[in-house]
């Protein structure tokens, strides 16, 4: 068998199994709704929205491990024209509610005429989703995240700066591993399963840029992604 059969073979298999995972989970959450929507007590609809709270985190567990999957075979991107500022405010969408319950307010700081860069939108939503979920997670309770954008030398910057528990020294360089966690005990007090960086370090290596972390311990972290702005199809 060829390479490119097999590659093909596994990313039919990854497709398979990602429909066999989501399908019933996309099925209990529409349930769930429906439910929600008829007369109930607050009890129930308490008891409800923990289900369906939950069922999302699934949903995200799935996605990632599927997105690792399919990343660990440097795939092709599917490269378009990219408006930085546009996909930053879909991921602030993204994470409102999760802010809000943190008390945790989330803005951007990025000029007008921002270069649009050559990238896959979806991969570097997920990537940027990744570290900004981490500051609202990471922040103190009634914190703030900033999310700042500036163009140099041919690339770009995106820096989030929070005001979190800050990474120790020694560890800077582990986040950045597939399930390595700070804090890997098992009372930790933050959920996730130690992907989300290890992602994002990968899709914007595969865009042909980095992420850099500053961090002081206890004030707060900065992670900053710095992309080349390409107008044209990337070659790898
Ligand atoms: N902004 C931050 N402030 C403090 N620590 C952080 C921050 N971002 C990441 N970390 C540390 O790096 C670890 C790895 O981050 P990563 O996003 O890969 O995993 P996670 O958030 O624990 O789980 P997941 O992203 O899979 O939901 C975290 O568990 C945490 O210890
Ligand atoms: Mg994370």
């Amino acid at each position: 068998m060829d390479n490119k059969t097999l590659e093909r073979m596994k990313e039919e298999f990854i497709a398979n199994i990602s429909h066999e995972l989501r399908t019933p989970l996309a099925i209990a959450k529409g349930s769930i709704e429906l439910v929600l929507e008829e007369d109930i007590s607050e009890e129930q609809r308490k008891i409800l929205l923990r289900g369906k709270e939950n069922l999302d985190r699934l949903n995200k567990t799935i996605g990632d491990l599927i997105e690792a999957a399919q990343l660990a075979d440097n795939p092709q991107l599917h490269v378009e024209k990219v408006d930085l500022r546009e996909l930053i405010s879909t991921c602030f969408d993204e994470m409102s509610k999760k802010a809000a319950l943190k008390e945790v307010k989330i803005r951007a700081a990025i000029p007008d005429n921002f270069p649009t860069i050559a990238g896959e939108k979806e991969r570097l939503q997920r990537a940027f989703a990744c570290i900004l979920e981490n500051a609202i997670k990471f922040n103190r309770r009634g914190g703030e995240v900033i999310v700042k954008g500036r163009k140099f030398n041919g690339s770009v910057e995106i820096a989030f700066k929070d005001q979190g528990i800050g990474i120790p020294r020694g560890q800077r360089h582990r986040i950045f591993d597939a399930f390595y966690q700070v804090d890997g005990s098992s009372r930790r007090r933050y959920d996730g399963m130690g992907l989300g960086l290890a992602l994002a370090r990968k899709i914007i290596s595969l865009h042909g840029g980095e992420i850099l972390v500053e961090s002081k311990k206890n004030q707060g972290s900065v992670f900053s992604v710095v992309l080349p702005v390409r107008k044209h199809v990337l070659s790898r």
